[in-house]
């Protein structure tokens, strides 16, 4: 990993996990340290454990003191959309209309490669400011898309995985590519960029209803031939939507069918929304390794209908989580576990706050099979890390008051937290929130 940042030692509180905690008494699946310190060094993380211990490593480390926050991995957001900046809240459409009123138009202005550009500064400078520091994204159709993105992650630093989407038909003129033009760009993205730095490839054919058959064999086809890029597309998000691809492949079982016939379907492929599914589906997610992610402000904005991740876990399905950005309506991953607690309640469900702070961290990266770079504190990892404040805001402070644990701590957080609880985040051991 290329990096320029000094050492140095970051103390604070620090929780670390190291599976998916049940309650605040699974102690076996997390390490909180009230007066910790991670040591940094050539971007990656050196040591971690209490300050007293490790103090005496650093050396010439500089050291950053981040008392009373709390410090964890870097947030990760597992589906999001590059050119959806300026379609976030825009009112009033389910998905289809949504799609084509808004998203289509606002995508086809990525062709201009100075928009993307600026576009995509804007999009990473508001990713780090709610800490997130690992971001699944599919760009517009256009190369230049992908290009300007993948661009601003290495000049970042930042381990990114993303796609240009391939769509050839039911889009708008400015917005198709074709079977060969998708497959041949998307090849010459991932030869540039797959495993430069800390980029990597996500074949991204959008959905059924935008890919012509013989489109979802070429990106089978590249899936074949670059199996260690990950796949992201879309899975029954909304009745109209499965209804429509129905009627587009009426040979199919069912909507995952289509991407399972193409090769599309496997340990690295994300399915975005996966909310209204069949036992079958089901039961081939659950044996192909294939992810469901849960994107709940987007699941509520665009009334799409309740993620059952209980259902679906039970089952042996890993789920990741996400904001969907713009049909989801918050970059913050905090306010991300908030609509998802809600909607899990209202299904019966219980999202624990130990649970919820794992999820977006290495609970997503282990969705990604990433675990052994992002998602922990865990020595030999890459500094990727996010300082929290709990008392960010007049409200915070006032009901932090009268928390006495750390998963109080945690609840207030995501609850009532923002990008104004993120006091840092450091990618590749840089600051660059506050510089
Ligand atoms: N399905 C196909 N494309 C999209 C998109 O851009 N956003 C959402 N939420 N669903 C989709
Ligand atoms: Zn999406």
């Amino acid at each position: 990993m290329t990096d320029t940042a000094p050492p140095r030692l970051l103390r604070g509180r620090i929780l670390n996990f190291s599976a998916l905690p049940r309650d605040d008494t699974d102690r076996a699946a997390y390490r909180y340290i009230e007066d910790g310190a991670i040591l940094i060094s050539g971007g990656m993380i050196e040591a971690v454990g209490d300050y007293a211990e490790i103090a005496p490593r650093a050396g010439a480390a500089q050291i950053v003191n981040h008392h009373p926050h709390l410090m964890m991995a870097g947030f990760i957001d597992t589906h999001l959309h590059f050119p959806q900046v300026q379609v976030i809240a825009s009112w009033g459409a389910q998905l289809l209309d949504w799609l084509n009123n808004y998203t289509f138009p606002e995508e086809t202005r990525f062709v201009d490669p100075d928009h993307c550009a600026e576009m995509a500064r804007h999009f990473f400078d508001l990713l780090t400011s709610h800490g997130t520091t690992t971001a699944v994204a599919f760009c517009s159709v256009h190369r230049s898309s992908a290009e300007a993105y993948f661009t601003e992650a290495a000049r970042r630093n930042m381990r990114m995985i993303g796609g240009k989407v391939m769509m050839d038909r039911n889009a708008p003129d400015g917005l198709r590519d074709t079977a060969q033009s998708g497959y041949d760009d998307s090849k010459e993205l991932i030869e540039k960029w797959h495993g430069k730095g800390r980029g990597l490839y996500a074949i991204s054919p959008r959905f059924a209803i935008t890919s012509t058959p013989e489109q979802l064999e070429m990106a089978g086809a590249l899936a074949a031939e670059y199996p260690d890029c990950h796949i992201q597309t879309h899975l029954s998000e909304n009745h109209d939507e499965i209804a429509y691809t129905a009627s587009l492949y009426p040979d199919a079982p069912d909507y995952l069918g289509i991407y399972e016939r193409f090769g599309l379907i496997g340990p690295k492929a994300l399915m975005g929304h996966s909310i209204h599914l069949t036992e079958r589906e089901i039961a081939v997610m659950a044996e192909t390794g294939t992810k469901a992610v849960f994107c709940p402000t987007s699941n509520l904005f665009l009334g799409s209908g309740l993620f059952d991740d209980a259902g679906l876990r039970a089952r042996g399905i890993t789920n990741a989580i996400a904001t969907d950005i713009g049909g989801g309506s918050s970059y913050s991953m905090l306010q991300t576990l908030d609509q998802g607690y809600k909607i899990l309640q209202l299904q019966g469900q219980k999202l624990h706050p130990l649970g919820a702070f794992h999820w977006v961290t290495r609970g997503n990266a282990v969705a990604l099979g990433l675990e052994d770079r992002i998602g922990t504190l865990d020595a030999g990892t890459e500094a990727d890390i996010v300082v929290l404040d709990a008392r960010a805001t007049p409200a915070m402070e006032l009901r932090m008051a009268r928390a006495k644990t750390l998963s109080e701590e945690l609840f207030i957080l995501q609850t009532l937290g923002d990008d104004r609880a993120i006091a840092e985040t450091y990618i590749a051991g840089a600051p660059v929130k506050k510089g």
